[in-house]
C-alpha cells in the first residue's frame, strides 16, 4: 500500500515504532519453549502487572489468544456464550467449533456493545436440559469493535462476571482494544479487567508492535493455556525479539492512546456535517467509527474505491457500513483531508 495513503482500514497496519526497531534489534533471546527467553519472561511479567492478574502469556495474535482462553476454560463440547457480533464469534474461523466442539450461543449485541439482558440469561442458563450442550464460558468484548469501538464500564463487566459465576462458569474478556477502553474511562487496565476471569490484550494493534497479544490470568489457567498454545503452533522460541517490541509498546504507547479517540471524534464531527453521510457523532467514544451513506442504493464497494482513488483506505462491510480506526502516525490534517476526500467520493 502507497505510504502516501491515509490508511483508516484498522489500527492493525500501524508500523513498529523507532523505539521498538531498536529494541528488537538488542534482544536477548532464547528458548521460550524451554522458558529460556528472557524478554519475553519480561514482556509476560510486565503484562501480568500491568493487567492486574497473577500471570501473562505472549501469544502470536488476539485470536490464538481468545482460542487458547475457550480451550483453557472449556470442556470439549462445552458451548461458549458470546455477542452475535463478536470477533471471536464471526471473524476467528469457527475456532472454538473447529478445535474444540464447541457450539456458539450468541447473544444479540446491542447498538451499545452491551449484550441483550433476556437473550444472555437465557443463553447461560441452558445446559440443564438433556438436549442442550454444557455450557462452558461467558465471553465479553471490549471495546466492542463491530458496535463502533463502544466502551463496556467496569460495572457492566463485573455484572456479566457475577451472572456467569451463578452459573458457574468464568467469564473471558476479548480486550484487543481494552487499553482503549480504559483510556475512555479514565482508569487502568487492570480496573477494567479485575472482573474477568482471563483476559486476552492485542500488542499489535493501537500500541503498534508489529506482532503479538497477550493472555492474562491465574497462574494455573496460564500454565495450562501454556500447553495449548503449544498444541496450535505458538511455541515461538526466539521470539523475545518480538516481545521487546511488545515492551516498547506497553511502557510508551499507552499513554497516547486519548489522542487517537480525539481524531475519531473529529472526523466524526466532519462527517456530521456532510450532506449524503449518516452518522452519530455522540456515539464515538474511542478509535472506531462506523458511518453509512445516506443513499443506500450506493454500493459500498463502489464507495471505497472511490474513496481509495482519493487516497483514503476505509473498510465496507455486507451491511452497508464503513468503518474507520485513528491511530498513531493519523494526524489532524490527514483527518481532515480524509473528510474532504469523502465528500468528493459522494458525488464520483
Ligand atoms: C475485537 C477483536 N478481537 C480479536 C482480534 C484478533 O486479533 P488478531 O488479528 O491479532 O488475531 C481482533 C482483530 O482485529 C479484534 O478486533
Amino acid at each position: 500500500m502507497p505510504t502516501s495513503h491515509i490508511d483508516l482500514r484498522s489500527d492493525t497496519v500501524t508500523l513498529p515504532t523507532p523505539t521498538m526497531r531498536q529494541a528488537m534489534a538488542t534482544a536477548e533471546v532464547g528458548d521460550d519453549v524451554y522458558g529460556e527467553d528472557p524478554t519475553i519472561n519480561a514482556l509476560e511479567e510486565l503484562a501480568a502487572t500491568t493487567a492486574g492478574k497473577d500471570a501473562a502469556l505472549f501469544v502470536p495474535s488476539g485470536a490464538m489468544g481468545n482460542t487458547a482462553a475457550i480451550l483453557t476454560h472449556c470442556r470439549r463440547g462445552d458451548a461458549i456464550v458470546v455477542g452475535s457480533l463478536a470477533h471471536i464469534y464471526i471473524y476467528e474461523v469457527g475456532g472454538a467449533a473447529r478445535l474444540n466442539g464447541s457450539p456458539y450461543l450468541p447473544v444479540p449485541n446491542l447498538p451499545d456493545g452491551t449484550l441483550d439482558p433476556a437473550a444472555l440469561a437465557s443463553c447461560l442458563g441452558m445446559g440443564e436440559d438433556i438436549h442442550e450442550s454444557h455450557v462452558g464460558l461467558l465471553c465479553v468484548e471490549d471495546t466492542q469493535n463491530m458496535c463502533g469501538g463502544r466502551v463496556l464500564s467496569v460495572a457492566q463487566l463485573r455484572d456479566y462476571a457475577a451472572l456467569a459465576a451463578r452459573h458457574g462458569m468464568p467469564m473471558h474478556l476479548d480486550g484487543a482494544r481494552a487499553f482503549n477502553a480504559a483510556a475512555a474511562l479514565g482508569i487502568s487496565l487492570a480496573e477494567l479487567v479485575a472482573p474477568a476471569t482471563s483476559v486476552m490484550f492485542c500488542l499489535s494493534k493501537g500500541l503498534c508492535a508489529p506482532v503479538g497479544s497477550m493472555l492474562a490470568g491465574s497462574q494455573d489457567f496460564i500454565a495450562e493455556a501454556r500447553r495449548v498454545r503449544k498444541l496450535l503452533g505458538g511455541g515461538m522460541r526466539q521470539a523475545g525479539i518480538l516481545a521487546a517490541a511488545g515492551i516498547v509498546a506497553l511502557r510508551e504507547m499507552v499513554d497516547r492512546l486519548p489522542e487517537d479517540h480525539a481524531l475519531a471524534r473529529r472526523l466524526a464531527d466532519h462527517l456530521g456535517n456532510i450532506p449524503g453521510i449518516a452518522i452519530d457523532p455522540t456515539v464515538v467514544e474511542t478509535n472506531i467509527l462506523f458511518f453509512s451513506l445516506a443513499d443506500a442504493s450506493r454500493d459500498v464497494a463502489d464507495f471505497t474505491a472511490a474513496l481509495a482513488r482519493e487516497g483514503v483506505l476505509m473498510s465496507g462491510f455486507p451491511d452497508g457500513r464503513i468503518r474507520a480506526v485513528t491511530h498513531y502516525g493519523i494526524t489532524a490534517d490527514a483527518i481532515d483531508r480524509a473528510a474532504a476526500a469523502i465528500a468528493r467520493s459522494l458525488v464520483a
